[in-house]
């Protein structure tokens, strides 16, 4: 916008007049949601045919392999192409050895579904917490979690995310080093094609809530505040994407989104790199319950906060509500 273009007043401009109608409110909508945004949260459990509702999260839940193909099948007849995977495994320990099993959850997953849907864009969340005992993120000695030995564990997993087919590879831990970490080991075998799609302004937020009962994935002790950004920040958030980019980073992401639409306006401004926002399990769960009670109406409010997201910067969004803006927008 040319801030020194002076424009006339009133009665002359009268920014009612194109409002009038649907028609001419349709023609200049400046922010328009459409299917190809959208990126939808799976949580994968081993075992055969469950599909169990999280209760935190109305309408979504954990399904095995099976049923997450079968889930497959629903988001291509919407139209939407890219998931987001995320793995419980059966049993947890010390150092997440379950993250970079070659017979692990999700790269199981990864294997039926690239067979099973060659054309959906696996996208795989690298971190610890939900296969450690203790739900750090990280490797912990001394009750603190150590970055640099973390770093090794991290790229071991996206390596073996990318070897079951990961189109790309997402990692959500919040350590110094980790995109540089994993560029190089991919690099060094070979996935120099693979991007990273770097969780780079990862808030600690009380909005995960729900998220840690869908994963199982809660920290046993204290809190992700020594690795994950303090809400009160917003500089440290343009360091945090520098480095990623620095490192390697193809897409960087903002999460949440919604109360932090301030930090998705200035990457989109001061990067020309694609960002990505995660609209995450309390967003949802929200307007989910007041919905519910009847307070708000549910699917108006999905699709401003929706649109608020695009509006300021973000270029794809994670979403659990991905399904139901789609219905909504393709019936629109
Ligand atoms: C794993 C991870 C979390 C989320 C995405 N990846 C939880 C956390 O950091 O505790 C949150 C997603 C959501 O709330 O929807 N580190
Ligand atoms: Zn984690």
């Amino acid at each position: 916008m040319n801030k020194n273009h002076t424009y006339p007043n009133f009665p002359i401009s009268r920014l009612r007049r194109l409002r009038k109608t649907p028609a001419l409110r349709n023609m200049f909508r400046e922010t328009h949601l459409s299917k190809e945004d959208f990126i939808y949260p799976l949580f994968v459990v081993e075992g055969s045919n469950i599909k169990r509702e999280i209760s935190s999260m109305p309408g979504q839940f954990q399904m095995s392999v099976d049923s997450v193909l079968r889930e497959c099948e629903e988001l291509q007849n919407l139209g939407l192409n890219s998931i987001l995977l995320f793995g419980i495994p059966e049993t947890k320990d010390e150092v997440g050895s379950g993250a970079y099993d070659a017979n692990g959850i999700i790269q199981k997953t990864l294997r039926a579904v690239k067979k099973g849907f060659p054309e959906m864009l696996a996208i795989t969340d690298v971190c610890l917490c939900e296969y450690t005992s203790h739900g750090h993120c990280g490797v912990i000695e001394n009750e603190y979690v150590q970055n640099d030995k973390t770093l090794e564990l991290l790229a071991k997993e996206a390596l073996s995310h990318a070897e079951n087919g990961a189109d790309i590879i997402a990692p959500s831990d919040m350590m110094d080093g980790r995109v540089a970490a994993i560029r190089k080991t991919l690099d060094e075998n070979g996935f120099t094609e693979t991007p990273i799609m770097a969780y780079s302004a990862k808030y600690s937020s009380a909005l995960y809530g729900p998220f840690r009962e869908a994963a199982e994935s809660a920290p046993q002790f204290g809190d992700r505040k020594s690795y994950q950004m303090d809400f009160g920040n917003s500089d440290e958030a343009m360091r945090e994407i520098a480095l990623d980019i620095q490192e390697g980073a193809d897409i960087v992401m903002i999460k949440p989104a919604v109360s932090y639409l301030d930090i998705i306006r200035r990457t989109k401004e001061n990067f020309n790199i694609p960002v990505a926002a995660y609209h995450v399990s309390g967003e949802y769960s929200m307007i989910k319950a007041a919905a519910e009670r009847g307070w708000i109406d549910g699917e108006r409010v999905m699709l401003e906060s929706l649109t608020a997201i695009k509006r300021a910067g973000a270029d794809v969004i994670i979403t659990y509500f991905a399904k139901e803006a789609v219905e909504l927008i393709e019936n629109r």
